[in-house]
């Protein structure tokens, strides 16, 4: 069996792919910049660029599953493709805020253009499972810069929380869907194993290096300002009022989930031993 991953040099697609190489499964990997992707000699690398629908359709050929990264523009059309190229199934990389459990979420910038996305690889006419991550560890990397330099978490909110999950655990529920049967149809909701605040985050990161971490309380407006240049407004306003809302109400966050644990019949990773694994990136 041999399946495609998107996005394979990514935080998720490159558990993916050790994840498939382990199972003795071929890999092929469609990617833009194929010398610094560094995957392992035995994937089949496919250089290219996803919205690049010839690229697509080369790296499609032959395999039985795809891991879906979502380019969105694309999305609808890469299913197309992967119908017509006779795949068995089809993972997608959506969002939690897809299932519109609050009000925020399905006012959010991103609600509306992954429903649609779902929708089209839904009616693409082949499996497929959608993968619901909510928000992600690896967004703590985001402080890596300000803990390397001066061991300071410059953010907003410091109270504001959710279950956050560990790539890790992303990929091997995405995994089980790629190689195993039973998860046609399915829309899994993925947390990490319990709720942690930032400045819980920030307590972890600290713990795991054994130096203290201080955080710095910016208000929206100065967070806002600072990350302007990297983050389109919807993105930030939707993270700005999720942080503002679960920091006032804790209850109001996304409810952690049991799925890693069902589908992988492992707990899901915590915050500590994440922080453990990625020390390299604030020391
Ligand atoms: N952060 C969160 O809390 C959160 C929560 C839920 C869902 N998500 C979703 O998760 C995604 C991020 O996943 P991740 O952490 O695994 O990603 P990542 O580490 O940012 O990696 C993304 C990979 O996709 C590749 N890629 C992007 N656009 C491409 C294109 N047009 N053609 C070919 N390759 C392309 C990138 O290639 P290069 O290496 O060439 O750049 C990169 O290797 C986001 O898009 C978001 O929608 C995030």
């Amino acid at each position: 069996m041999a399946i495609l991953v998107t996005g394979a040099a990514g935080n998720i697609g490159r558990h993916i792919v050790s994840n498939a190489l382990e199972a003795g499964t071929s890999v092929r990997a469609l990617v833009r910049r194929p010398a610094e992707a560094q995957l392992p000699a035995d994937v089949d690398v496919v250089p290219g660029d996803m919205t690049d629908l010839d690229a697509v359709r080369r790296a499609l050929d032959g395999v039985e599953a795809l891991y879906l990264f979502p380019v969105l523009d694309v999305v609808p059309a890469i299913a197309q493709l992967a119908r017509e190229a006779g795949l068995r199934t089809v993972v997608f990389l959506s969002g939690a805020w897809t299932a519109g459990l609050s009000l925020r979420d399905r006012e959010s910038w991103t609600y509306a253009q992954y429903v649609e996305a779902e929708a089209a690889v839904e009616a693409a006419g082949l499996e497929w499972t959608m993968l619901r991550p909510g928000p992600f560890m690896t967004n703590m990397l985001w402080w890596s810069r300000s803990i390397k330099s001066e061991r300071v978490v410059h953010a907003p909110y410091a109270a504001a929380t959710c279950p956050a999950i560990h790539e890790a655990d992303i990929a091997d529920v995405a995994t089980a869907a790629l190689l195993e049967p039973g998860h046609a149809g399915a829309r899994y909701m993925l947390t990490g194993p319990a709720q942690v605040s930032q400045i819980e985050q920030s307590q972890a990161l600290s713990a795991a290096l054994g130096e203290e971490i201080t955080f710095d309380e910016l208000t929206a407006d100065q967070w806002r300002d600072s990350v302007g240049r990297f983050l389109r407004p919807g993105i930030a306003a939707d993270l700005l009022r999720d942080w503002s809302e679960t920091a006032a109400d804790p209850a109001s966050a996304l409810p952690v989930h049991d799925t890693v644990q069902r589908v992988t019949d492992k707990p899901a990773r915590t915050i500590g031993q994440w922080a453990q694994e990625h020390l390299d990136a604030f020391q």
